[in-house]
Order: structure tokens, then sequence, then C-alpha cells
């Protein structure tokens, strides 16, 4: 990977303690803010940086996708996301992410023959679902499952030949749909549906997941339109906890499967990908427009109520991907005819509320993506068990994507954070008998 030095920039600290000066260079990236490079730091000076949540970390150079978080932007590979939900589809969106350049129209068929040509998995892993309790959480079984892909295909899977890498690549983001929609079948009990490869992505997920093999299931082109674009805002978001998760697997060389499903783990918990399933359960809790407000007195007070669906790390503006969900939202309910959805009166009051309150403003809490994504998949007839599973579908392009870039990166190392350490001094040990 090409460096991205500043042209001889540099920023010098000056430690007050010694009154040693370091100087150290400045990275320029394409846009977004300079990085400092601290790699000679602890060489030069004896400290380690302090920040907990790597909140002003670089972990690595990437030309995958670009967020500016005060503005509100998402690009993948230059191209803003408004632009790749309304003019293309995921598979498009797939090819840009993992090639960098968007399909030609030969590319693109060639790219969806290939992907298709892997949809079904193992039949032995079949059997791996009937380890699970019926009653097992969906994410649950997703981390068990993909895991157990390693198993089906280590020997196979060089990760240092390119080839092998880009064949895992179009393994996992086919088969992520078919273990999805096996996932939900077991907590049914219905029978697995195998997939139909004159369906395009989105359209076979959804007769997977709600077809049956004893009547001819119909794809609604509106349902199906509204699960490719969910896809395709969930499909990457550069360096957050689950990527960064695959990548620190990544980085210890681990099979590329068993990397995916720890990003699956980490995606896992409500502050990421499990905030649209929290988001259903907080409009439940409320209920009623009425609560709204007493609501939201209990989240200023923190008494440990969130907003779910709100705030984000990176996003101190509307998060664009929350934009075209509330547009797709409206689409959704119109198909379905769903004439008043309560839920949606709801959300749409309590954005408003929380837009226009000043604890929110002063703190710039905004809707974020799973603030709509929710209504939408269970207006669709997803249970709220299954809308962290879709991001872990959609999302499996992009892991896969920052995993291959990682591979290639001749910078990397093992991932390795440093630590501060509070704990007790050496100390002598004491005998059992004599410990008081
Ligand atoms: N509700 C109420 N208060 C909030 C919320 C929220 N959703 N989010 C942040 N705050 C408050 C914090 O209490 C803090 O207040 P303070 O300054 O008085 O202490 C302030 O806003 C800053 O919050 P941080 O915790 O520093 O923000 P951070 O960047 O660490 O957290 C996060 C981001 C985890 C997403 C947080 O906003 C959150 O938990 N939101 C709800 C869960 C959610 O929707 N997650 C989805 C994220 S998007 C995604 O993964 C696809």
């Amino acid at each position: 990977m090409a460096t991205s030095k500043g042209k001889n920039e540099t920023v010098t600290l000056i430690d007050n303690v010694t009154g040693k000066k370091v100087e150290l260079p400045l990275m320029t990236g394409t846009i977004g803010p300079k990085v400092i490079d601290i790699r000679r730091l602890y060489g030069e000076t004896g400290y380690f940086t302090y920040d907990p949540g790597y909140t002003a970390t670089g972990s690595t150079e990437s030309k995958i996708t670009y967020i500016d978080g005060d503005k509100g932007v998402l690009l993948h590979r230059g191209y803003a996301i408004e632009d790749l939900a309304e003019k293309s589809d995921f598979m498009e969106v797939c090819y840009l992410l993992l090639k960098g350049e968007l399909p030609t129209k030969e590319q693109k068929e060639k790219f969806e023959r290939d992907i298709t040509r892997h949809t079904m998995v193992h039949e032995q892993l079949n059997f791996f679902f009937r380890g699970f309790r019926r009653d097992a959480h969906p994410m649950a079984i997703m981390c068990g499952v993909v895991g157990a892909l390693s198993a089906f295909y280590h020997d196979s899977t060089d990760i240092n030949d390119p080839r092998q890498r880009m064949i895992a690549s179009y393994r996992l983001i086919a088969k992520m749909p078919t273990i999805a929609a096996m996932a939900y079948k077991y907590s049914i009990g219905q029978p697995f549906m195998y997939p139909r490869n004159d369906l395009n992505y989105a359209e076979n997920f959804l007769y997977m997941m709600f077809g049956v093999p004893c009547e001819t299931y119909k794809v609604n082109p509106v349902l199906a339109d509204a699960m490719d674009k969910i896809f395709i805002l969930h499909a990457d978001h550069e360096q957050n906890a689950s990527t960064s998760t695959v990548r620190l697997a990544g980085s210890t060389g681990a099979n590329p499967f068993a990397c995916i499903a720890a990003g699956i783990a980490s995606l896992w918990g409500p502050a990421h990908g499990g905030a649209n399933e929290a988001v259903l359960k907080m409009l439940g809790e409320i209920g009623d427009v009425k609560n709204i407000k007493p609501f939201l007195e209990r989240v200023k007070k923190k008494d440990g109520t969130m907003l779910m669906g709100f705030g984000h790390r990176v996003y101190k503006n509307y998060d664009p991907r929350a934009k075209v969900m509330q547009k797709s939202c409206h689409e959704v309910l119109k198909a379905l005819k769903v004439k008043n959805e309560p839920l949606l009166d709801l959300a749409l009051e309590l954005e408003h509320i929380a837009l226009n309150d000043d604890y929110f403003v002063s703190r710039k809490l905004y809707p974020n993506v799973d603030f709509y994504s929710g209504i939408i998949l269970k207006a669709m007839g997803f249970p709220t068990s299954m809308f962290t599973v879709l991001f872990a579908v959609a999302r499996t392009v992009g892991w896969i994507c920052q995993w291959n870039e990682l591979i290639e990166d001749k910078e990397q190392k093992i991932g390795r954070p440093r630590q501060l350490y509070t704990g007790a001094d050496k100390r002598k040990f004491v005998a059992i008998g004599s410990r008081k």
C-alpha cells in the first residue's frame, strides 16, 4: 500500500518533564484530518499514548470508505451513499467495495454469476443448526455457524494468495443470506429453503426467509428493493467496532471465516448492530406519543435509559443513511398498504421532539441508521431478533474488504495495543498458610 506521508510536514511535541523535543511526521490523506505518525514515540520518549475507545486513533490507512461525521458525509470508494442507495444495487456496491471501481455491464454480470455459484452451503452444515436450542438468538447461531465455515475451508484458504482470498470473500458474501435464513427457519421449525439462483441477492434472501417448499413464493418488488437498499446502507462503515474486530483477528493471520465470526460477535451488542432491535423495544416501551416527554426526561436524568437509534461515535450531524432509510420506510409502509403505523408515528414524533431538545442538540445527537431500519424490517415481516442478523449479512462485504486490505498492507502488524498499568507493583509471593 502506498504510504500517504505529507510533504515533510511534522508536529513537534515538547516534553515538559524532560524538556526533550520530538518531531513526529504528519500524514495526509485524500480528504479528512491529518494524522500524526506516533510509531516512533515510544522509542524516542518512552511514553505510550492513552486513548480508550480509540476516539482519536487511526489504526490503519484505508482506501475503502470515508466518513465526515460533522458534515454527515459517507463515501464508498469516493461515491456518496445517497447516490449508491438511489442509483445502484447491492451487488454493484459489493463489486465497488471489493475491487475499487464500479463494474462495467459485463463485469457486473460475471460477478453476480460468480457470487450466485457460491450461495449453497455444505449439506453437513445443516447438522450444526441442530445443536442449537430452537429459542437460541439467531446472532448466537450466526457466530457459531459462520465460525464453523472455517472448518470447511481451512486448508483451501491460503490468505497470502489473492485468488484464494477472493474466493473466500465471494463465499462469505454468497453464503451469509443462506445461513441467516437457515437460522430463522430453524427457530420457527420450518424446513430450510435452498437458494434460488434465478433471483437476485435481495429477492433470494426474502425467498429463503419467507418461502416454504409447499407454496410458490412471489417476491414483492418494493420489498426486494427496500431490502437491497438496507443492504447497501449497511455495507461498510470504515473502522467501526466490528470492522476493527475483524481487522484485529485478521492481523494474527487467522482464517477469514473465523475473523468474520468475530465481527458478528462484535456487531451483536446494543451499542452497535444490536441498536435496531433495541429501538423497536424502546418504541414498544414508550407505547404512546403522550409518553415521549416523560421517557426523554428519564434519558436526560441519565438513569441508564438511552435514546436508542440516536447518537454516533463519528456522526455529529444527521447520519446520511438515516435519511435514505426514513424515505424507504414510508415507501415500504405504502407498498404494504399500512395506513397508520403507530410505531412510525411514534418514531417521527420522538425524533421531532428530541431534535428540538437542547440536551440532544447540544450533544449533537442525531438519528442514526438504526432509528428507522427496525420499523421497515418489522413491516416486512422480520422478527426483531433477526434485525442484527440482516446487518451482519450486509456488513460482511465491508468486513471482508477491510480484511483483504489489511492482508495486502505491508505496514500492518499484529494488532496489539498497550496500556496504562494501574495495578499492584511487583510484590513478594506469600505462601497460602502465611496469608492474612
Ligand atoms: N441517548 C442519550 N444520551 C446519549 C446517547 C443516547 N443515545 N448517545 C450519547 N449520549 C450522551 C452521553 O451520555 C454523553 O453525555 P455527557 O456528555 O453528558 O456525558 C454524550 O451524549 C456523548 O456520548 P458518548 O457516550 O461520549 O458518545 P460515544 O461516541 O461514546 O457513543 C454511541 C456513541 C455508543 C453510538 C452512543 O451514542 C449510543 O449508545 N447510542 C445509542 C445506541 C445506538 O443507537 N447505537 C447505534 C450506533 S450506529 C451503528 O452501530 C450502526
